[in-house]
């Protein structure tokens, strides 16, 4: 691995990290705002959502940089991906820095101040010109993982363009028409990162089970394809309070669904050739992926109740989009990439001793993380029928028994805090030995 990778690695664990700690911080500093109330929570939320997101599309990179090299046999650095590495990592490390002295005047999961769009957008195109040269060298009939980190990588630029439109007056002169694009935007990049992260779960699948014929063939190219229908237009869904036609919702969220349907029955396919070719099931990458498998399955039955008209009428807007959010965010992207970085950093070739901490975080993550969800829905569910069904209006009284709820979700968070906090630890050990 090159010293590059190792510092990309090391950065997106890092926001990893502090998305866990500032995100148990906010939980408390919302139940208690006088009690640990020295970051308020107003301050606290946009430093933890940006630290999530920007863990994702880190490690989403990372993985992708690093395995495109071995996949397009490419035996270098190179200089432009270093360029992007230092307007990158500088880039966010300026936007925590205006956070801190509350400085703010983007927009919701980018609050930052816009001019620090300009240097991301362009450590994007650095990164982009570093992967699409290499790409020239494909082989003509490339898997499928080649084609999903190509357009995750091509539809990031857009919808990242896209989210930036409201710096040009026409856009944000007309309220509905700027919070159209933005929700439209946030929705479609979603879509945009995850290509990039199934891509990586599928080369990860191909190289465990040694079976290339996961990455190819009419079932995943149409996976692909609802994944690409999905990033253009999801947004159906992301913009429920603007009036649109109904069947544009509905349309989009069929094929969100249908996209996790084929996610999960491609991972059951892996799982099935694993157990076939009797490959030892106490691989972490494979764990991992396993693990994805399982957030995907509760994620879509949880959406799909969602998507119900007479359930979405209590449930919008309340801590279920949270639960959604950080479900999908957590467990299946977290997941993904702790198995691709895993897989990176060749964890699995350490000594038993080391790997059972592995085993240990894991297994504390999912338990927190379970509680951590159904809580998330139980104060949800609570909220919506106080609101709607009871009609209360007094927001004090109305959150008095959501807010005894929302403590099981704090305390649960720390226990992902501690789960997923010994896996980083365990990856930031690996990361420092030499021979990583
Ligand atoms: C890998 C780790 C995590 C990721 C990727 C993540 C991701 C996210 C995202 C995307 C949101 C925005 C949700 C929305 O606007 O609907 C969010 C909000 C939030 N997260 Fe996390 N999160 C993580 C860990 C945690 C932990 C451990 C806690 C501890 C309790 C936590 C507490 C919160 C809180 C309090 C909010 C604000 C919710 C609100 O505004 O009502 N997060 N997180």
């Amino acid at each position: 691995m090159t010293t590059a990778t190792k510092w990309h690695i090391g950065f997106a664990l890092l926001l990893l990290a502090t998305a866990l700690v500032v995100g148990s911080l906010a939980a408390f500093a919302f139940l208690l705002p006088d009690g640990i109330a020295l970051i308020p929570f107003r301050q606290l939320r946009p430093i933890h959502v940006s630290a999530a997101l920007f863990w994702i599309i880190s490690g989403a990179t990372a993985g992708l940089v690093h395995f495109k090299r071995v996949e397009f046999g490419e035996t270098r650095g190179s200089m432009l991906y270093t360029g992007f590495l230092v307007l990158w990592i500088g880039t966010i490390l300026a936007v925590f820095g205006f956070y801190a002295v509350n400085q703010y005047g983007g927009r919701e999961y980018w609050e930052f101040p816009p001019l620090l769009a300009v240097p991301l957008l362009f450590a994007w195109l650095l990164l982009m010109a570093d992967y699409f040269r290499a790409w020239l060298k494909r082989t003509p009939d490339p898997p499928l993982y080649v084609w999903m980190w190509s357009t995750g990588l091509l539809f990031f630029l857009i919808t990242f363009i896209e989210q930036n439109l409201y710096q040009i007056p026409w856009f944000r002169d007309n309220y509905l028409r700027e919070i159209t694009v933005q929700w439209k935007s946030n929705g479609s990049m979603v879509g945009a990162w995850n290509q990039m992260i199934y891509g990586t779960a599928l080369y990860l699948m191909v190289k465990l089970s040694g079976d290339e014929g996961i990455a190819r063939g009419r079932k995943v190219f149409i996976f692909w394809f609802l994944g690409l229908s999905n990033l253009m237009f999801n947004w159906g869904h992301h913009i429920y309070n603007v009036p649109t036609a109904g069947w544009i919702r509905h349309v989009a969220y069929g094929i969100s669904m249908a996209e996790w349907i084929f996610l999960i029955n491609i991972i059951q396919g892996f799982r099935a050739k694993m157990t076939e070719q009797r490959i030892h099931r106490n691989i972490i990458t494979y764990r991992f992926l396993l693990a994805s498998e399982f957030w995907v399955f509760l994620n879509l039955i949880l959406a799909l109740l969602m998507s119900i008209p007479a359930i979405n009428r209590y449930t919008h807007g309340t801590h279920i989009t949270v639960a959604h959010a950080m479900g999908t965010t957590i467990g299946i992207n977290t997941m993904i990439l702790l198995a691709s970085i895993g897989t990176m950093l060749g964890m699995d070739a350490l000594p038993d001793k080391e790997r059972r901490w592995i085993k240990i975080g894991r297994r504390i993550t999912t338990v927190s993380l379970l509680v951590f969800w159904f809580a998330l829905i139980a104060a949800g569910l609570l909220k919506g029928y106080r609101s709607v069904a009871l009609g209360m209006t007094d927001f004090q009284a109305m959150m008095q028994p959501v807010n005894n709820v929302l403590y099981v979700f704090a305390y649960a968070g720390l226990g992902v805090l501690l789960g997923l906090g010994i896996v980083v630890w365990a990856y930031f050990n690996r990361l420092l030995q030499p021979s990583s």
